[in-house]
């Protein structure tokens, strides 16, 4: 037999490497991954929980060696294939102020993979610091909420359900807006849990954050970005009384008679509240909805607020 060339036995081995990592690709690739991030559970590990939600529990975990959130949502809180149809969506929203999609888990339960926030929620952030807060640290808040909803706007896309619960605070006052999209998604199910009822009522197949929101949302099913507007005004009034339930006097069947007879709630005394802050509430709050400010010119405004 003649000696192989040095060149030969070059092309053989590089061959035969192409060969192995095809072969391992095929080997370790998950099943069904025709997404890159429909990921299969084992994928992720699961560390130390991190908090409960209205629909679920969150955990900490750890995918591509990467400490990220897992959040768990309760089986029967939304049809997997239309939560699939969303996340699709979700995952192209990218904004600084926007918590990233990561990868998502579509059996029950199902399993959403988010980029991870050291301080957690801006309402529980807000409820150990009542009183210690400088009002430029509430429209710092403030504004770069307007800005990450800002880019939802101009997306075209509609959060539904916007509030201090669902943003989330990083490391060097950042803050992220969460869980844009999930409401449309989401469905009434007898295993809400009793905070859940406090803050969601069921409207049609749906379920509303009746404080949280608009009445021509309420009263026709249909959310538009003026709605979410709307839920930046109650935000605003979260930020600016450390976390407390909008509308504290009133019940739900209140709420729900009142607000849409032109009810608003009054100026926050205690903790004070800067009248400028309650003007842009009340712009948010016009029945109106065409009247309302854009998220472009709510982050402007605030950038102008005199602290
Ligand atoms: N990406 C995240 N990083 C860190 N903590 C998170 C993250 N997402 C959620 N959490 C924690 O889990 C809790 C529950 O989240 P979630 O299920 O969205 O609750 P909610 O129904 O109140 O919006 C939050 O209050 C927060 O403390
Ligand atoms: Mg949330």
């Amino acid at each position: 037999m003649m000696p192989m060339s040095g060149e030969l036995s070059l092309v053989l081995t590089f061959g035969t490497m192409v060969c192995l990592a095809i072969l391992l690709f095929f080997l370790f690739r998950q099943p069904g991954s025709a997404d890159p991030w429909k990921i299969n559970r084992s994928a992720i590990k699961l560390g130390k929980r991190l908090g409960e939600g209205s629909f679920g529990e969150v955990y900490q975990g750890l995918y591509n060696n990467t400490p990220v959130a897992v959040k768990t949502l309760i089986p029967g809180t939304m049809d997997p294939r239309d939560f699939l149809k969303e996340a699709q969506i979700m995952k192209t929203m990218q904004h600084p102020n926007l918590i990233q999609l990561l990868a998502v888990c579509t059996e029950q339960p199902i399993y959403i993979i988010t980029e991870l926030m050291k301080n957690g929620s801006l309402l529980d952030y807000l409820k150990v610091r009542v009183g210690r807060l400088r009002l430029y640290d509430q429209i710092e808040m403030a504004a770069q909420v307007a800005s990450g909803m800002d880019y939802l706007e101009m997306k075209n896309y509609i959060h539904r359900d916007l509030a201090a619960r669902n943003v989330l605070v990083g490391e060097n006052n950042v803050y992220k807006v969460a869980d844009f999209g999930l409401a449309r998604v989401l469905q009434a199910t007898p295993m809400l849990s009793s905070q859940s009822k406090l803050y969601y009522i069921p409207v049609g197949k749906a379920i509303f954050p009746l404080r949280w929101t608009a009445p021509e949302a309420i009263a026709n099913e249909r959310f538009t970005i003026k709605c979410d507007v709307w839920s930046f005004g109650i935000l605003l009034y979260e930020i600016m009384t450390y976390g407390k339930i909008p509308y504290p006097d009133l019940n739900n069947s209140q709420v729900k008679r009142m607000v849409p007879n032109g009810y608003r709630m009054p100026c926050p005394v205690d903790p004070y509240c800067s009248k400028d802050v309650y003007k842009i509430m009340l712009d948010c709050w016009k029945e109106n909805k065409h009247d309302r400010p854009t998220f472009r010119s709510l982050k402007i405004t605030l950038r102008n607020v005199r602290v």
